[in-house]
């Protein structure tokens, strides 16, 4: 597949940004601009810089600023209050990213966790073979690589002050082992029967190949991870069960589901321990791309980490549980969901984000900010309303522009204190999408809001 550089240097201050998109049929220029637009976004408006971005950038490393961070967050807590706040057959465990490298021995990583890598001999750069549909080397567009080799992914480290073969430990690549080793403590202290689930969040590093398109592959990423514990005999039951709650999360981040498509991956194409994997890809504008996935790993991991079958329940014989694994990308959630979000419109950008996925739920303004007492007012509902929610307080320029830069951020409803507000207690409510305002009494505020928060 031919690739083709999109540079965002004169968005990016000093540090030279460059996107590799692939030309295919899929993408026209309308999408390459989406995707240069949403990386302008987000570093114009707080959600994503560039790593270490003072010292010239370090390729293909993003930190999330304020208002990505309150993003990223509403997307995990809205996860972790679906799947395991609101089910009894779920529990969270929360590992270290640094485990014993025997871990790494028993699951198979140190084997088999490896892509194909070949070298361009002209440049020398180095790509994954499967990035290179039609073998030319996007840097330099020669044709000539060098045979593929196994190149592992794990991210290697030393613990303690000598660097001796003795010291080598790993970077989790994958939260999963953590669920497996602790498959007998969750099961001793947490008294689940089977079916259930362990659950993580946390980051995960892989020392990728071809790390890029912005958040899409980095090295350091979080995963949203269940390792859900089943008999043999249903792992099809469950697979199609966590195949449908898959496409349910998705549709509720507000990514269109005709824009994913569930892919069954091949043989070859299979992690080493899956039986039967699923992709849920996403068109990305740099092409059609995994978003999650969904495997069966079968018994696989648990018989290599404990010697006897761990799960016992009365009048049944120990046996190693199967397992199902429905595994979601944290950043690449971000993206989809921004991606999806970000809409042009005659007179105003605007994030058309689920409103609780906002950074912001709400803000507030006092309609003139030389006025003491609008602002009085205005202030005492913004510290009433941001004891249980995320308030933005604006109190610059006109209102116009303030909800210009709140449509921008996605922020559903903004909130005008006028001189009405102090002699009827009510004040202008405006919706981010239908731009439409209208009045509404002070005190019923908060349940107007929870109510967008519920949609
Ligand atoms: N435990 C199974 C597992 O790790 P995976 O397909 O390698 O499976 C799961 O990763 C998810 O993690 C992917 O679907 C994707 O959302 C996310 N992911 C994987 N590698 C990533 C990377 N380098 N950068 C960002 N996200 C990544």
């Amino acid at each position: 597949m031919p690739w083709t550089p999109l540079e965002i240097t004169e968005l990016m201050g000093l540090t030279k940004i460059i996107i590799m998109i692939p030309k295919t049929n899929q993408i026209s220029n309308g999408v390459e601009d989406l995707m240069q637009k949403v990386v302008s976004l987000c570093k114009r408006r707080g959600f994503i810089f560039p790593s270490s971005e003072i010292y010239g950038g370090f390729a293909n490393a993003w930190d999330y600023g304020p208002l990505g961070t309150e993003l990223k967050n509403n997307i995990k807590q809205l996860w972790w209050k679906k799947f395991v706040q609101s089910r009894d057959d779920m529990v969270g465990i929360d590992a270290s990213l640094i485990m014993n490298p025997k871990v790494w021995e028993a699951s198979g990583h140190l084997k088999k966790f490896a892509d194909p890598l070949v070298e361009c001999k002209n440049c020398h750069s180095r790509f994954k073979v499967d990035d290179l549909a039609i073998k030319t080397c996007p840097h330099c567009g020669k044709k000539e690589f060098t045979p593929p080799r196994q190149f592992n992914l794990m991210f290697k480290t030393f613990i303690g002050p000598a660097e001796a073969q003795s010291n080598i430990t790993y970077f989790r690549p994958e939260t999963a082992q953590a669920m497996f080793v602790n498959f007998k403590n969750v099961l001793d202290t947490a008294r689940k029967t089977l079916p259930f689930g362990i659950a993580q969040i946390g980051k995960a590093l892989r020392n990728e190949i071809t790390p890029g398109n912005f958040i899409f592959r980095t090295r350091e990423f979080e995963q949203m991870e269940i390792e859900y514990f089943v008999l043999e005999k249903d792992w099809e039951k469950y697979f199609e069960y966590w195949r449908k709650e898959m496409a349910a999360w998705i549709k509720n981040l507000g990514v269109d589901i005709k824009k994913v498509h569930e892919v069954e991956v091949s043989g070859k194409e299979k992690a080493h321990y899956s039986k039967r994997t699923i992709d849920f890809e996403y068109e990305f504008p740099f092409g059609q791309k995994e978003l999650y996935g969904l495997a069966y790993r079968t018994d696989f991991d648990l018989k290599n980490h404990f010697k006897e079958p761990p799960y016992r329940e009365e009048g049944v014989d120990a046996l190693y549980p199967h397992v199902i694994e429905p595994s979601f990308g944290v950043d690449r959630s971000v993206l989809a969901v921004l991606l999806e979000a970000f809409k042009e419109e005659k007179e105003r950008v605007v994030l058309k984000l689920p409103p609780k996925l906002a950074p912001y739920q709400a803000a507030v303004f006092p309609l003139l900010a030389n006025k003491p007492e609008l602002v009085k007012l205005a202030r005492k509902i913004y510290d009433d309303l941001r004891k249980d929610l995320m308030v933005a307080w604006d109190d610059r320029g006109n209102i116009g522009k303030r909800y210009y830069s709140q449509d921008e951020i996605g922020t559903p409803a903004c909130i005008t204190v006028d001189f009405d507000s102090l002699k009827k207690d009510d004040v202008t409510i405006r919706d981010r999408d239908t731009m439409k305002q209208e009045r509404v009494k002070i005190d019923s505020l908060a349940e107007i809001i929870r109510e967008k928060l519920e949609k």
